[in-house]
């Protein structure tokens, strides 16, 4: 596909809250058609033909994005280039592994599945066909996130010495197939990785379990990285207003990014030796929508015929932490990272 100019034939499977965004989304990319979306309840495509070209029932055929109850009817029916996979984190896998199969490229939500094995088992599949493979890790598209990669690149903070992630509020109640670990904490390892560029060396966790779901509910968790820093996730799903920052904290000052706004703000290290406070210096970030920016970046990687900017080894990294911080927590122990197997 390099170099490729023709219009790209896009799927959505699983119209939930995030296949919706998905959908609006292709609707909205130039040279990028949706042509057909895949759910097992019909109620989900009428929301979706309110914000995008999704047709109902009583659509012209043509003229709409083709409705599938059953996603494999859709997959043998459709000539797709790219399919967004946003199905609970349980079906991933078979969702993915059927995509593939149809030499359809795929970005799956992340986490990249449910289990490590399983998620080996995708980017196998991904490997042996040629069948590109990306997870839709979003906050690595953020603007706030992006600018802070940009200053740590510069040299702007010196050496980093923690990396501190809050992603609180609410319990989304439909999520029920994994816990928080899993659900949420995989952004901010994924951001970590992306900011550092370091492998973890072991985790350490504490959570809390069975207060509204019955997998955990909070974390504390701490990433020992190789390179020295220190990362520590305070997720959970119980407080009653959602945050999502991230503090970084270096030898020559301290970065603060909120994913929500996308502002970021820089407090200097007072240069004179003295320790005092400095004043914030607000930093210009272009706000966009990160998930524009990540569907965006997956198309232009399969019309250059490039790896996708998160691959699935990244999104196995990600998941492969979230496992051993629940492993640590069931334990009380700190877990090593095992050497890195090939996915
Ligand atoms: N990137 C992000 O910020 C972000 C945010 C939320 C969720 N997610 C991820 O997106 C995925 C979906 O989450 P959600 O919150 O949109 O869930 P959701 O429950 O709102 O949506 C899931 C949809 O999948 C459909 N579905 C279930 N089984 C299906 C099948 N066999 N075939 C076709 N459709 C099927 C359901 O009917 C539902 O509409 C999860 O993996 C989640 O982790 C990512």
């Amino acid at each position: 596909m390099t170099g490729d100019k023709r219009t790209l034939r896009a799927g959505v499977i699983g119209l939930g809250s995030m296949g919706l965004n998905h959908a609006r989304v292709y609707g909205e990319i130039e040279g990028v058609e949706l042509v057909a979306v895949a759910d097992v309840s019909r109620e989900r495509f009428a929301l979706a033909s309110a914000s995008t070209n999704v047709g109902e029932d009583f659509s012209p055929p043509g003229a709409t994005a083709n409705t599938y109850p059953d996603y494999h009817r859709m997959l043998a029916e459709e000539r797709l280039d790219l399919v967004s996979v946003c199905v609970p984190t349980l079906l991933h896998r078979e969702v993915a592994l059927a995509a593939i199969e149809k030499s359809v490229a795929v970005l799956v939500e992340k986490p990249i599945a449910a289990t490590t094995d399983e998620g080996r088992a995708m980017a196998k599949a991904s490997r042996a066909a040629g069948v590109p493979l990306m997870v839709g890790h979003v906050e690595r598209f953020n603007p706030a996130v992006l600018e802070v990669k940009r200053r740590l690149a510069a040299g702007e903070l010196g050496r980093v010495y923690q990396l501190y992630a809050r992603r609180t509020g609410p319990f989304p109640e439909r999520v029920r197939d994994v816990g928080v670990v899993h659900d949420l904490a995989p952004h901010d390892i994924d951001v970590m990785f992306f900011l550092l560029e370091s492998e973890v060396e072991h985790v350490y966790a504490e959570t809390l379990q069975g207060v509204a779901t019955e997998h955990e509910d909070m974390l504390w968790g701490v990433l020992r990285f190789r390179c020295g820093a220190v990362g520590v996730l305070d997720v959970n799903w119980l407080t009653p207003t959602k945050v999502r920052q991230l503090s970084i904290l270096g030898e020559k000052g301290l970065l603060q990014a909120d994913y929500l706004s996308q502002q970021v703000s820089f407090y200097p290290k007072s240069g004179d030796g003295q320790s005092r406070d400095t004043a914030p210096q607000a930093i210009r970030v272009e706000s966009a929508e990160p998930l524009r920016l990540e569907l965006e970046a997956f198309v232009e990687a399969l019309r250059h015929g490039v790896a996708p900017p998160v691959t699935a080894e990244d999104g196995l990294a990600a998941l492969e932490t979230a496992s051993l911080l629940v492993e640590s927590a069931r334990t009380g122990r700190a877990m090593p990272l095992p050497a890195r197997r090939p996915a």
